[in-house]
């Protein structure tokens, strides 16, 4: 019985270990996200941002004009996945680090079960509400923002 137990305390660790750390290349066990990062900054600025959750580090990336940033994961099985970005733009004055994915009953709605999709605007970063084709202003930028020296917030 004690056999058994660990057993099934092990084994949805292992499919996650297995699972999660390799955007899912055409399948998840759990529900799959895309999370879309657009630059829509005004007069051709870039943007530049890194993410990561607990489990991945996505590296930094500067986004020229338009250009968009994307990543796909699966979600682990307890529903905690959350994905942060550090933003920053126009010489680290304006910037910030926002989660821009968790299992919220609002957000999983917006993102229709499936793609995340923000635009970083002049004013602030907007999430598309997909089903009603709407963007909507999720947070707004910090000023003066300089990289943080730590990172690592579950
Ligand atoms: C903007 O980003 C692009 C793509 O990463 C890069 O080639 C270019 O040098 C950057 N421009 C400036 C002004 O930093």
């Amino acid at each position: 019985m004690r056999a058994l137990t660990s057993y099934l305390v092990f084994l949805p660790s292992l499919i996650l270990s297995v699972n999660y750390n390799y955007s899912c290349l055409g399948y998840c066990f759990t529900e799959g996200y895309l999370v879309h990062i657009s630059n829509h900054l005004s007069d051709n600025r870039n943007l530049s941002l890194h993410c990561w959750s607990g489990d991945d580090n996505l590296g930094n990336h500067e986004l020229s004009s338009s250009a968009e940033f994307e990543f796909h994961f699966c979600l682990n099985i307890w529903g905690t996945t959350k994905f942060w970005c550090d933003f920053s733009w126009n010489h680290h004055q304006y910037g910030g680090i926002f989660k821009v994915f968790w299992v919220g009953r609002k957000l999983v709605q917006m993102c229709n079960h499936k793609n995340c999709v923000w635009s970083a605007r002049d004013d602030g970063i907007y999430l598309l509400d997909i089903v009603s084709g709407i963007f909507v202003k999720k947070y707004i930028w910090e000023a003066k923002w300089h990289q943080p020296q730590t990172r690592g917030a579950k």
